[in-house]
């Protein structure tokens, strides 16, 4: 399963890639908010000379014309662009025309079974299903993510499901057994998964008997 992070916080980015973990980024209009900055496509450039893989970038148009001309922008800006495109009627058509030309495209707000096999169809690299939005709203995001993956499954289809709006571990770890291709995760998120109680109680104990060991081979040391 590829690891992507959910941020466009370069700090975040950069301790994800150090610690080797990372696949890939996405980012969306809320994440470049929260993240700052007045150079949006300086700041993608950033983040894929920092990750060594594909870094989601979202279009703002809502018409065809605009989408194509705002893909091919970002595209342009670095090989590892992927232009996130929403799941609109315009957006799909996008999709099949940044496919026909050889851009990849993420298309993003996937809400349901039908619009994610619209944008296999459409020839889309990765469809975005939010979890954690499903379940805000008592909808089963995980179940989405099942029935994705089974419909590409029996036909075949390329797109990868990337599952997104992931809150928490047990999201990571129900995608993976769902067989998402992709989590991307917020970087609180994937600290959580390292952790836990009985790692550090562990690992608390070995450091305090080391250094019991090492005090007891010190005075065995001294006295002979
Ligand atoms: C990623 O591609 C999405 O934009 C993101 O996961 C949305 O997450 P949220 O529902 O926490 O905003």
């Amino acid at each position: 399963m590829k690891f992507f992070i959910d941020t466009a916080d370069l700090t975040e980015i950069r301790d994800a890639q150090a610690m080797g973990l990372l696949d890939g980024v996405t980012t969306n209009p809320s994440l470049m908010k929260k993240a700052g900055g007045s150079d949006f496509h300086g700041h993608i450039v950033r983040i894929c000379e920092i990750v060594d893989g594909d870094v989601s970038a979202e279009v703002t148009a809502t018409d065809y014309d605009g989408i194509m001309a705002e893909a091919h922008t970002l595209a342009a800006l670095h090989e590892q662009v992927v232009v996130k495109v929403p799941l609109i009627p315009e957006g799909i058509r996008a999709i099949r025309s940044l496919s026909s030309e050889g851009i990849r495209t993420n298309c993003t707000l996937c809400f349901s079974p039908t619009q994610a096999l619209v944008a296999a169809k459409a020839g889309a690299t990765y469809i975005s299903p939010f979890v954690g939005r499903l379940d805000d709203i008592s909808t089963s995001g995980m179940e989405l993510i099942e029935q994705i993956v089974q419909i590409y499954a029996n036909y075949g289809y390329a797109t990868q499901v990337l599952a997104a709006s992931i809150r928490h571990p047990l999201h990571v770890v129900e995608s993976a057994l769902a067989g998402a291709d992709v989590a991307t995760i917020p970087y609180s998120v994937l600290m959580q998964l390292m952790k836990h109680p009985l790692t550090d109680l562990g690992l608390e104990r070995f450091l305090a008997d080391w250094a019991q060991y090492q005090q007891a081979a010190a005075t065995s040391n001294g006295a002979s």
